[in-house]
């Protein structure tokens, strides 16, 4: 039997590089974080062959003490010193390790210099050999060469993709931090040419100008801005609109004081905000960065950082739930989204944390850039505008009456219907379009769903019972969710192994097919029966139901039928965007309209 002995301090470094180091990128984070740890406020990376080749790190931070040199490349860290600091790390780094690992896989050449002092600079080569240091002429900062990434160790190297895959790995990389580090200034060369470059930013304009080059200048536009606090918690960034959904979740940054991270319940949170305005298989787009105090987050949980654990977590949930769902649901025709909005809201309060309310204010508004998607760009306040409205006591019931300015509502008054698809009304700006069908779905699933919150939806008997057939399982799922269809409005019962009775449907189903809404629903039903939990299920039953119970495309509708739709939008949370997340209506302004006439050139 083999005796126990101790590990050399090299391959205690390598096993330790198998856990973080998995790639060139890897590197890079470990090393741009350094830089970022040492306060850089500029960053040059200079890529060789994906990365394998060579990895150049340039900062221009407080630098490293000649004295540190080696022990930098040692397990050693000047970031934390005790359990305590452990517990509330401010720093990207604390292990002390990352030097050590990609030495220990790595030709390494460290050179830095601290204010006022000359350079030096220490190498290794993958060996226990203790590192020289020699002198070198070095600006204060830092630099860092890793060259022939895992030479010593072939199996590592085997993992590896393509050079473009590799390089592909450290843009995205690069990208995720710069979105976060917004003071510092990046360029990034690959196989010397400048692929990247990222001005630091500090205003607001720049701030956006930056995601814009980082996320693509349509997400900026796309996206409502957000600053919450709550005691000790600040929520921020950018959120994209429902519309603006994607159908991959490429485009999701969250950060944790700075770091980026990936987080069940932060996922879910964001998730649970987005779920009544996006159905289906689309993904939200967001950069939102969550700023608490050290001492609430635990970022030791992963050996590459990528988890964290709130000890708060139920309190951080709600209130990025919260947060984000209060400003999707003021998406709405006609409400002053720019002016800032300040909410005070209690929110629950988890034990150990002080039992005070909670006081969350908040300010959000869309992005006033170039492009402004109508969707928000309406001035008029809806509240004043309905008061104002509803004293007239009477709709204005076609286009030819004249509207005093004051008054008109922000979606205006109808014209005309146009195909039996769209209608189209006027309003201050000009030509409102609204898709009928979309609209009246949104509008009719709010109703629902206030009324079921409420325990208010009214069921109608039907004169005659209806039949419908099913196959054996959809009976059976439907009659294993009588109880819920009963809370929804619809009373039914199994009729026989093959179908089931409807006796009672909700009033404002009385119009549809309801055979056609119960075989959709039982599709519903079996399709989502293991992965949807009861909440989020009632919500998509709804929907359905919306779905059967608003206006069918082509149905013919009156003037003041057109209004009332109008005048429900405008009161409607979330009515810019169908159950399905694309948009009810949108605007083309006089402006517009006389540009496609080339009218007043
Ligand atoms: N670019 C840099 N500028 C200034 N100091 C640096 C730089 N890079 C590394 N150091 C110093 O070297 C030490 C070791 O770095 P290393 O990355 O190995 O560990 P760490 O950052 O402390 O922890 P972690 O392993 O979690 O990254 C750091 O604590 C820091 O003092
Ligand atoms: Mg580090």
């Amino acid at each position: 039997m083999r005796r126990i002995h101790m590990l050399s301090p090299m391959l205690a470094n390598q096993i330790a590089a198998g856990e973080v180091i998995e790639r060139p990128a890897s590197v890079v984070k470990e090393l741009v974080e350094n830089s970022i740890d040492a306060g850089a406020t500029k960053i040059d990376l200079d890529i060789e062959q994906g990365g394998l080749r060579l990895i150049r790190i340039r900062d221009n931070g407080t630098g490293i003490h000649k004295d540190d040199l080696a022990l930098a490349l040692d397990h050693a860290t000047s970031k934390i010193v005790d359990f305590d600091d452990l517990e509330k790390i401010a720093s990207l780094g604390f292990r002390g390790e990352a030097l050590a690992s990609i030495g220990s896989v790595s030709r390494l050449t460290l050179a830095s210099a601290v204010a006022n002092q000359t350079g030096w600079q220490v190498s290794t080569q993958g060996t226990e050999v203790a590192p020289e240091i020699s002198p070198v002429s070095h600006a204060q900062g830092t630099t860092i060469e890793v060259n022939e990434l895992f030479f010593n160790t072939p199996a590592r190297r085997k993992f590896l993709r393509s050079e473009k895959t590799e390089f592909d790995h450290i843009d995205e990389l690069i990208k995720r931090i710069a979105l976060s580090f917004n003071q510092v200034a990046f360029t990034l060369k690959h196989n010397q040419r400048v692929v990247r470059q990222y001005r630091a930013a500090s205003t607001m304009t720049e701030c956006e100008q930056r995601v814009a080059s980082l996320c693509g200048s349509s997400f900026i536009e796309n996206a409502l801005r957000i600053e919450a606090e709550t005691i000790g918690i600040k929520l921020s960034g950018w959120v994209g609109l429902p519309t603006f959904s994607r159908s991959a979740a490429d485009l999701q940054y969250f950060y944790v004081n700075g770091r980026a991270v990936r987080d069940k319940l932060v996922s879910h949170a964001v998730k649970q905000a987005y779920q009544d305005v996006m159905y289906g298989n689309r993904f939200a787009a967001f950069v939102l960065f969550l700023e608490l105090p050290p001492d609430q987050v635990d970022v030791n949980v992963h050996p590459t950082k990528h988890e964290v654990r709130f000890r708060e977590s139920r309190l951080i949930h709600d209130f990025i739930f919260r947060t984000l769902k209060d400003v999707l649901t003021h998406v709405r025709p006609g409400e002053a989204v720019s002016t800032p909005v300040a909410l005070v809201e209690r929110l629950p309060v988890t034990e150990g944390v002080e039992s005070q309310p909670m006081r969350l204010q908040e300010s959000y508004a869309p992005k006033r850039s170039a492009y402004v998607p109508q969707q928000q760009a309406m001035p008029l306040k809806v509240r004043e505008q309905m008061a104002a409205y509803n004293q007239l006591g009477t709709v204005a019931e076609s286009s030819q009456t004249e509207i005093p300015e004051k008054i008109t509502p922000p979606l205006g008054f109808a014209l005309a219907q146009l195909q039996g698809i769209y209608i189209l009304a006027e309003n201050k700006e000009g030509l409102v379009l609204v898709d009928m069908h979309a609209a009246h779905e949104r509008v009719v699933y709010e109703r629902l769903k206030k009324n079921h919150e409420n325990k208010k939806i009214v069921a109608q008997p039907l004169l005659i019972p209806l039949t419908v057939k099913l196959s054996e399982r959809e009976a059976e799922c439907v009659e294993q969710q009588k109880a819920l269809f009963q809370e929804l409005g619809l009373k039914l019962d199994r009729l026989s192994q093959e179908s089931i009775v409807v006796r009672e449907v909700p009033d404002l189903l009385r119009e549809s097919n309801v055979e056609e809404l119960i075989r959709d629903i039982a599709t519903d039903l079996l399709t989502n029966e293991k992965t949807f939990r009861v909440a989020e299920y009632i919500n998509q039953l709804l929907g359905t139901i919306a779905c059967h119970g608003a206006v069918r495309a082509s149905r013919k509708l009156t003037i003041p039928e057109m209004n009332g739709l109008l005048r429900d939008m405008e009161i409607t949370e979330n009515s810019g965007q169908c159950v399905h997340g694309r948009p009810t209506w949108t605007q083309l302004s006089m402006t517009e309209l006389d540009k496609l006439f080339f009218r007043g050139r």
